[in-house]
């Protein structure tokens, strides 16, 4: 199983200051050295941590594959084909949010959709759209050509008793249903070394999960190197 670590947040305690360090260059080669199998970041439209710079440098400061998150925008969608990530990731956005909430609705937003991912596909990018684990995101994103879905664990994460059971079961029959209708299952938001591994006995047919702001709150406690090794060694390799 691979993971994708999410250095969003090295740049939000850059941006606090509007300093040149903490650098998520930096960040993300040390990410490498520890295991991590990609790198994600999320240009988001206000540019509150990750700066358009970081995304055109990031190619020179790592050799493991770049995932971008972002919002479908006329924006988002030109930087993306001049910055070249190995994968897109597309998510909803909204301004007054703290942080992703909730997954895009791929069978609302359809039309819309699909001209992008078009685009984004012919330029070499591969696809994933992150969706709550229901059956007609699943079935949406494979009519919209996307290989790949992330599946929102962010209720997962933030719930506890029955709603997190719950929550789980939903996860687990929607990685049986995507699996079985060709997609690619990762992961991801709100994961820990505290909830990864029930969710991981629990849900099968995973391939990525993309994991942020508990590998970098770790990484002030005990570098980022043993943060990610920390996070590596609960997964299956
Ligand atoms: N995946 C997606 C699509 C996200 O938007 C985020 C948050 O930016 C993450 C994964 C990582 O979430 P967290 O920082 O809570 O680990």
């Amino acid at each position: 199983m691979r993971l994708g670590v999410n250095i969003d947040h090295v740049a939000t305690l850059r941006q606090a200051r509007q300093a040149a360090y903490p650098s998520p260059l930096e960040a993300a080669a040390l990410c490498e050295k520890a295991g991590a199998d990609g790198i994600t970041l999320h240009l988001r439209h206000d540019r509150r941590h990750i700066q358009d710079a970081d995304l055109m440098a990031l190619r020179s400061a790592v050799n493991i594959p770049i995932n971008l998150e972002m919002a479908n925008t006329a924006e988002m969608v030109a930087i993306a084909l001049e910055a070249r990530p190995d994968e897109v990731c597309l998510v909803p956005e909204t301004a007054a949010e703290v942080t992703t909430e909730g997954g895009l609705d791929a069978v609302r937003q359809f039309d819309a959709l699909k001209p992008t991912i078009a685009r984004l596909k012919e330029a070499g990018m591969v696809i994933s759209l992150f969706i709550e684990p229901a059956v007609e995101q699943l079935d949406a994103a494979v009519a919209l050509g996307a290989p790949v879905v992330e599946l929102h664990t962010g209720t997962y994460s933030t719930s506890t008793g029955a709603k997190q059971l719950e929550e789980l079961a939903r996860l687990v029959a929607a990685a049986r249903h995507g699996h079985g209708i060709g997609l690619q299952i990762n992961a991801g938001h709100g994961l820990n070394t505290e909830n990864l591994p029930p969710f991981l006995a629990a849900v099968p047919h995973l391939d990525t999960l993309n994991i942020g702001h508990s590998i970098v709150a770790r990484a002030v406690m005990v570098g980022m190197v043993e943060a990610v090794r920390e996070i590596k060694a609960l997964m299956p390799s």
